[in-house]
Parts: structure tokens; C-alpha cells; sequence
């Protein structure tokens, strides 16, 4: 019998610190999450140089507690996967910096993982069964991203966004709207209780070349809150958050769909932290549906960021002797 590989995985890429321990890339012993959300809230998003800070604080007790759930020793694990791109410069700075002390002291492989390519990996842990090749929706705070993954090792982009992360959108609509930070849950919440009515700007259509455009709509509704305002007039925050959903949501889909018949490709994977967005999840299940095309969709504490979805990507480069880093590993914050 082969031996099992345990892989601790690192992720600071944003506002979450955490640690993960992944047996043979699909099963998660542990995934431990210590979020910054609450810090930040005051500010009405992520400040940088406080996240870098706390993530200091944060990361070597998190990667205790994630051994100490996964019940294996330091001495078991066989290499440490970090997230060292994209994200803020200096958060990803203290993953990467911790991961290569760890690795060094224990003697192991480190492995640098991409970010995104870690989202589309965390249906490998939700989904024991999934194997390539598939196309994947990443819908973050900092990528809309289309991937067509052709093995656990090949990944080939699509489609990009051209302007703002489909995230990014979302949660300045919600800060425009006075709502609290992050705004994707909170215009998800709302938008379940408002009508769909209002038209902010043309029909948002899937682009010829597949690329995604989110800044056009989202300065659409902070005009129309402005006037409203200027007027003197109530705002329907329901019914914005409903009708910023429908499009958003819409054209997202509509684009993915069109990408999948395109290529082809009969399996798909959504993955990032607004996967979690309902209207996304419902909306994706019945087109694919509709199109004979079946589709993944992760538990929402497996989109949002997490070490799991680093240490699972990790593994598949770790068994094929790729993306092994030196101790000279950056962190890169456009990848
Ligand atoms: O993947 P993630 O945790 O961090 C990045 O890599 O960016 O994604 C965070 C983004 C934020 O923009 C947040 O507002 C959005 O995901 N988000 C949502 C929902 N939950 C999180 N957006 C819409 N609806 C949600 N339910
Ligand atoms: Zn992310």
C-alpha cells in the first residue's frame, strides 16, 4: 500500500488566516479559519497594513490548532503548501515567510500555490469523486475568472474580468447602500426580501470574446443612488440589492454558459467566495441543468478563502514534483 501524504496548507492571501491539514488531496483533517472580518468592518473593507499585522498574530497558533485537530504530528507531514499569489503583498508575505520556515525546520517540500487554482481546488475536498477536465467559474472579491481545468496540473484561463472582480462590485454596491462589510452576504440577505424591478443601465449581454465587465453596472447603480439621494428621495434597498443581483448574477451566468457550449465541456465547478451567493448557486444549477451540463457546487465555508481548498491544490503538484519552491519563494501579488 502507498503511503498517505498529509499536506499543511497556509493561506493569507486576503483577511482570513488559516491552516489546514489534507490527507492525499481530497480529505480534509482539519481547516482552521481565523477571520479578520470583524476588524476591518469599522473601516468598511480590508486596510492592508492592519490585515498584515494580524495575520501575524494569527498564523503560527492556526497552524497549531490545524495539526492538533488533524491528531498527525509536525514529523507527519510531507510538505507545506502556501498561497503566495495573488492577494495583498503584505498578507500573503506572512503565509509565505511562515511556510518557509516550517518547511525548512521539518525538512520538506515547499509548494507555492496560485490562488485561484486553490478556490478550483477546493471541490476536490467537497467532491471525492470529481476529476478533470471541467470548466471552472471563479467568482471572487479580486477574480471573475472562466478556467477550463484540463488535468489536476493544467490549467488554461478563459475568460477574465476586464475592470472590477464580480466580489468587488458587490461589495461596493453595499457600501454605497450604507450596508455592512463584506456586502456580498448582506445584498445576498436582502435581495431575497426585494422585487427585481429596477433597470439601472442596458441589458448586460455575454461579450463575443467571453470577457466579463462588472464596472459599467456597478457605477449604473451608484448613479442611481446619487440621484435618488440628491432628490431627496427613499431608497429601496431591497429592491436594488434585488435587481443588482438579477443582472450581475445574469450576465455571469449567461457568459459561462455560453463559454461551456463552446468548449464543449459536460462538467463544471464553480469556486470563490461568491459562490456562496444563492441567486449564483440556483440560477448556474438550473442552466447547467438546462444544458445537460453537470456542475459542483462547494459547501460555502469551502469558497470563501481557506487553507483546504491550498493544501488540496498542493498535493496534485507535490505528487507530479511541480511548483516546488526555494527559500528565495515571493509573494506575488498580480499573478
Ligand atoms: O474568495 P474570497 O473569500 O476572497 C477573495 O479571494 O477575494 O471572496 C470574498 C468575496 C467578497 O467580495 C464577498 O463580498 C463575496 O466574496 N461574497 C459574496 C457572498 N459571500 C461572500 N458575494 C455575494 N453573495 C454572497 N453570499
Ligand atoms: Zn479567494
Amino acid at each position: 500500500m502507498e503511503k498517505d501524504v498529509y499536506i499543511l496548507g497556509i493561506e493569507s492571501s486576503c483577511d482570513e488566516t488559516s491552516a489546514a491539514v489534507v490527507k492525499n488531496g481530497r480529505e480534509m483533517l482539519s481547516n482552521v479559519i481565523a477571520s479578520q472580518i470583524d476588524i476591518h468592518r469599522r473601516f468598511g473593507g480590508v486596510v492592508p497594513e492592519i490585515a498584515g499585522r494580524n495575520h501575524l498574530l494569527a498564523v503560527m497558533p492556526v497552524v497549531d490548532e490545524a495539526l492538533s485537530r488533524a491528531g498527525i504530528t509536525k514529523e507527519q507531514i510531507c510538505a507545506v503548501a502556501v498561497t503566495y499569489g495573488a492577494g495583498l503583498i503584505g498578507c500573503l508575505l506572512v503565509g509565505v515567510s511562515a511556510a518557509k520556515a516550517l518547511a525548512y525546520a521539518l525538512g520538506v517540500p515547499l509548494i507555492k500555490v496560485n490562488h485561484i487554482q486553490g478556490h478550483i481546488a477546493a471541490n476536490f475536498i467537497a467532491f471525492d469523486k470529481l476529476e478533470p477536465p471541467f470548466l471552472a467559474l471563479v467568482a471572487s472579491g479580486g477574480h471573475t475568472s472562466i478556467i477550463r481545468v484540463e488535468n489536476y496540473n493544467t490549467f488554461v484561463p478563459v475568460s477574465a474580468t476586464m475592470d472590477d472582480a464580480i466580489g468587488e462590485a458587490f461589495d461596493k454596491v453595499a457600501r454605497i447602500l450604507g450596508l455592512p462589510y463584506p456586502g456580498g452576504p448582506e445584498i445576498d440577505k436582502r435581495a431575497k426580501l426585494g422585487n427585481a424591478n429596477i433597470k439601472f443601465c442596458p441589458n448586460l449581454h455575454a461579450r463575443a470574446d467571453l470577457a466579463y465587465s462588472f464596472s459599467g453596472l456597478k457605477t449604473a447603480v451608484v448613479n442611481y443612488v446619487h440621484n435618488l439621494r440628491q432628490r431627496g428621495e427613499e431608497l429601496q434597498i431591497n429592491d436594488i440589492c434585488a435587481s443588482f443581483t438579477a443582472e450581475a448574477i445574469g450576465y455571469t451566468v449567461d457568459t459561462f454558459i455560453k463559454c461551456a457550449t463552446e468548449y464543449g465541456l459536460k462538467q463544471a465547478v464553480l469556486a470563490g467566495g461568491v459562490a456562496a451567493n444563492s441567486a449564483l448557486r440556483a440560477r448556474l444549477t438550473e442552466q447547467c441543468e438546462n444544458c445537460g451540463i453537470k456542475l459542483f457546487v462547494p459547501p460555502p465555508v469551502l469558497c470563501t478563502d481557506n487553507a483546504a481548498m491550498i493544501a488540496s491544490r498542493g498535493y496534485y503538484s507535490f505528487i507530479e514534483g511541480k511548483d516546488i519552491a526555494g527559500l528565495d519563494l515571493n509573494a506575488v501579488s498580480n499573478l
